[in-house]
C-alpha cells in the first residue's frame, strides 16, 4: 500500500466514526489518503477530525471555487489508485448503482478510472431490502467490489447483517484491490497449525506450531486473487475470517481433508506441523503405577508425499523445519517427496514466532529470504510460487 493514493469516501452511516481508525491504519500501511465526505457524513463526524488524522483538508463541496480548475471530481479521480467508500450508506450505494452525481463524492466515483471498493454499513432491514440487493448486483455487474458487511449487534439494538466489516478483512480487501491478481482463477489449498494426537482421554502429543505462517499465506494468497481453502489444526489465534477454513485436529482428519480437496486445487502449500508418530490411543486415563512409562508410537503416513505422487498436476510446496543442516535436509525432502518447492527454516528461529528467515529451494536454486515478519515472508514465498508455477504451466503472463 506504500504511496498508493486512496480516496476514502465517508457517507452518512452511524459507523462514520470508524473512518478515524481506518485512516490511521491506511496511513500506517503507507497509503496517501484523501478524505471526501458527504453532507450527511458531517452530521456524524467532524471533517476537522478526519483532516487531523489524514493530514489533508477534507473535500466535501463540489462548488468550492477556490481550488485549481474548479473540476475537483475529475482531478481527484485521475489521481487515485483506489476509491474506498467506508462506511457506505444504503443511500450512497443506491446512487452508485444508478450513476447519480449530485455531490462531490458521487461525481468522483462516476468519473473514476480506478477500482472502487465499497464497505456497506446499515441496519439489517435496509441491508435485506430488495432495493439494496438490486443496487448491489448492479454495482457488481459494473465491476465494483464489496467488503462485508458483517453479522452482529447493530447500533439500533437489532442483531443481523449490516455491520461494517472488521478492519482486518477490510485491509485485506483493500490490498487485494490494489495488487495485481497474480493468482486470479487459481485455487490454493493451505494447511497450517499443529496436529493433536490423543494418548488417552486426558493427554495428547502436539507441537509448538502456532499456525501464523499458514494464516499469513492464506491472507496474502487471498489478497493476490486466489480462491483459498485453509485446513488448520491447533493454532494460537483464530483463523482468518475472509476465506474458507476447515478445522482438522489430528493427522487422520488432516490427511482425509487434504486428499478430499487436492483434486479441486492448483497449488498445495503444506505448512502444518503434522505428527510423524501417533500414539496408540488408550481409552480412559493412563494410570500412574510405574517409575517409567513407555509409550508406543506408530509412524504416520506422509501426507504431502502421498498427495504429490497421487495428484500429479498439483503444484506442491512443503515446509521443512530443522534444527541443523537446514538447507541440506530440506533438499533431501524436496527430492524424496517429489515436491515442486520447499521452504526451509530453523525450528528455533521460526516455530511459534512472528517472524522468520527462510530459504526457498526449487529446481536446484536456493533463494534466501532474510528474517522478516511472516506476512511479508508469505508474500515473498507466494511471489516465488507464482513465478515457478507460471513457468511450469508455460503461462506467458509470467511476471519476473
Ligand atoms: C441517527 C442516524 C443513523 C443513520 N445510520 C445509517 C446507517 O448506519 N446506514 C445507512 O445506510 N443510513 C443511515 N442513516 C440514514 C442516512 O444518513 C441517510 O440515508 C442519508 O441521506 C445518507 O446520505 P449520504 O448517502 O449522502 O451520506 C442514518 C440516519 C440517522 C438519522
Amino acid at each position: 500500500m506504500i504511496n498508493k493514493k486512496i480516496i476514502l469516501g465517508v457517507t452518512g452511516s452511524i459507523a462514520a466514526y470508524k473512518a478515524c481508525e481506518l485512516i490511521r491504519l491506511l496511513k500506517k500501511h503507507g497509503a496517501d489518503v484523501q478524505v471526501i465526505m458527504t453532507k450527511s457524513a458531517k452530521e456524524f463526524i467532524s471533517p476537522l477530525t478526519l483532516q487531523g488524522l489524514s493530514g489533508k483538508p477534507v473535500l466535501e463541496d463540489m462548488w468550492e471555487p477556490s481550488k485549481g480548475n474548479g473540476m475537483e471530481h475529475i482531478n481527484q479521480s485521475k489521481k487515485s489508485d483506489l476509491i474506498l467508500i467506508a462506511p457506505a450508506s444504503a443511500n450512497f450505494i443506491a446512487k452508485l448503482a444508478q450513476g447519480l452525481a449530485d455531490d462531490l463524492l458521487s461525481n468522483v466515483c462516476l468519473a473514476r478510472n480506478c477500482p472502487i471498493l465499497i464497505a456497506p454499513s446499515m441496519n439489517k432491514n435496509m441491508w435485506e431490502n430488495p432495493a439494496t440487493k438490486r443496487n448491489i448486483s448492479l454495482i457488481i455487474e459494473d465491476g465494483g467490489k464489496f467488503s462485508g458487511p458483517e453479522n452482529g449487534e447493530q447500533a439500533c439494538g437489532d442483531e443481523g447483517m449490516g455491520r461494517l466489516v472488521n478492519e482486518k478483512i477490510l485491509l485485506l480487501d483493500i490490498k487485494k484491490s490494489l495488487s495485481p491478481p497474480l493468482f486470479k482463477n487459481k485455487n490454493i489449498l493451505i494447511t497450517c497449525g499443529a496436529t493433536f494426537e490423543k494418548i488417552d482421554d486426558a493427554r495428547a502429543i502436539t507441537n509448538l506450531s502456532s499456525g501464523k505462517m499458514g494464516f499469513s499465506l492464506a491472507d496474502e494468497a487471498y489478497s493476490m486473487g486466489a480462491n483459498v481453502t485453509l485446513i488448520y489444526g491447533r493454532t494460537e489465534t483464530l483463523p482468518p475470517g475472509n476465506i474458507k477454513c476447515i478445522y482438522a485436529p489430528n493427522h487422520e482428519m488432516m490427511n482425509k481433508l487434504v486428499k478430499q480437496h487436492a483434486k479441486d486445487n492448483n497449488i498445495f502449500i503444506s505448512s502444518a506441523a503434522i505428527s510423524d508418530y501417533i500414539p496408540k490411543t488408550i481409552s480412559g486415563k493412563l494410570k500412574k503405577h510405574k517409575d517409567k512409562l513407555i509409550l508406543e508410537l506408530k509412524r504416520s503416513s506422509d501426507i504431502i508425499l502421498e498427495t504429490a505422487s497421487e495428484f500429479k498436476n498439483l503444484f506442491c510446496v512443503g515446509f521443512s523445519a530443522e534444527s541443523e543442516k537446514i538447507i541440506e535436509n530440506a533438499k533431501i525432502k524436496l527430492k524424496k517427496k517429489k515436491l515442486d518447492m520447499i521452504v526451509a527454516n530453523s525450528i528455533n528461529e521460526s516455530m511459534g514466532k512472528d517472524s522468520a528467515e527462510v530459504h526457498i529451494i526449487f529446481k536446484g536454486k536456493v533463494v534466501h529470504i532474510p528474517k522478516k515478519n511472516k506476512n511479508k515472508l508469505a508474500s515473498d514465498i507466494l511471489m516465488n510460487i507464482h513465478k515457478l508455477e507460471a513457468k511450469r504451466n508455460n503461462i506467458h503472463e509470467y511476471i519476473d
